[in-house]
């Protein structure tokens, strides 16, 4: 089975996917499955197999990709981040009829869009952050406590801040515009970092994994810690059944009305008043020691069978 793996990306995860991408080529069982190596550069042209340059502008490098994308028999997109993660290259692949893992173009660009995730969970009775939507046209805007500001679409904390003070409140709205015309304004909110995978596990149907719990010294689980190795993973922290089974349950319902499929990761904060959404990941962090394949594997599913599974659930 000829898989393509897409990694890189257009945007300010592109290293990120790189480093997924280039652990599930490599652990991809060679006995079941030929990996077909892609990446997409930051300016959107692609490299193929063996690193060669496809075509000379974004556009015919993108028809000369399609080429490739047609020739394998599942695409595996392992890209974070807006123009991959959002649904573009799902979108791309439904176009061609292409088969490809994961969710398909409207769940990966409702749950890139933190605003729109929002609005999808609290109507489905899952709670979020009070907040307020931004765009530049509303500055200047006045603070009134302590805030989270984010922009809508983006990934591993780039372009987060927490603002504390009335001062550093502008600035953190201009980094996030920088990164999207969109800006979300969030109340802080006090709670365990916990996060649930959900995997469509072809041979047991829909199912999570053990929650995982990030635990960080300085409290802030941001774009250094996610990445410095200063974090902490707990799996299967200690939890009440009855806040296990809320974070579960708020995991799955997310899940499905978002139209996700395959595999996604779900965060949440868990305050004394049950779980509250933070965000969705249908392409979540997937080197081997990233959370989705360690909390599968402490429920006894080895990273290349996770690899095995979402891609064989994979619609025709
Ligand atoms: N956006 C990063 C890759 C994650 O969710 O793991
Ligand atoms: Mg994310």
């Amino acid at each position: 089975i000829r898989v393509a793996v897409i990694g890189g990306g257009q945007n300010c995860e592109h290293e990120v996917s790189l480093a997924s991408a280039a652990s599930v080529r490599a652990a991809l069982d060679p006995s079941r499955y030929e990996a077909v190596g892609l990446t997409i550069l930051r300016d959107g042209r692609w490299l193929g197999p063996i690193g060669r340059p496809l075509g000379g502008s974004p556009s015919e490098s993108l028809a000369a990709a399609l080429t490739v994308l047609a020739r394998c028999d599942v695409v595996l997109p392992v890209l974070h981040g807006p123009r991959g993660e959002d649904g573009t290259i799902a979108a791309l692949c439904e176009l061609a009829g292409i088969p490809c893992a994961g969710s398909p173009a409207r769940a990966g660009a409702l749950a890139m869009d933190k605003w729109a995730t929002k609005l999808v969970a609290e109507a489905v009775g899952v709670r979020t952050a009070p907040g307020r939507l931004v765009t530049a046209a509303d500055l200047p805007i006045v603070f009134d406590g302590p805030v989270v500001v984010k922009p809508v679409a983006a990934g591993s904390s780039f372009g987060v801040r927490l603002v504390d003070t009335a001062r550093d409140f502008e600035p953190a709205l201009q980094a996030a515009l920088e990164l999207d015309e969109r800006v979300l304004v969030e109340q802080v909110v006090t709670g365990r970092e916990i996060d649930v995978a959900v995997l469509d596990d072809p041979d047991r149907g829909r199912r999570t994994a053990p929650p995982l719990e990030i635990v960080v010294d300085d409290g802030l689980f941001d774009t250094t810690t996610k990445y410095d190795g200063s974090a902490v993973f707990v799996i299967s922290p200690q939890l009440e059944e009855k806040e296990a089974d809320a974070l579960t349950d708020a995991a799955l319902r997310v899940y499905a009305a978002l139209g996700c499929h395959g595999i996604a990761r779900v965060d949440f904060f868990l305050t004394t008043d049950g779980p509250v959404l933070n965000e969705v990941n249908t392409m979540p962090g997937m080197t081997a020691n990233s959370q989705v394949p360690k909390m599968f594997d402490a429920d006894g599913l080895g990273y290349p069978q996770l690899l095995d599974r979402i891609i064989r659930s994979t619609p025709g």
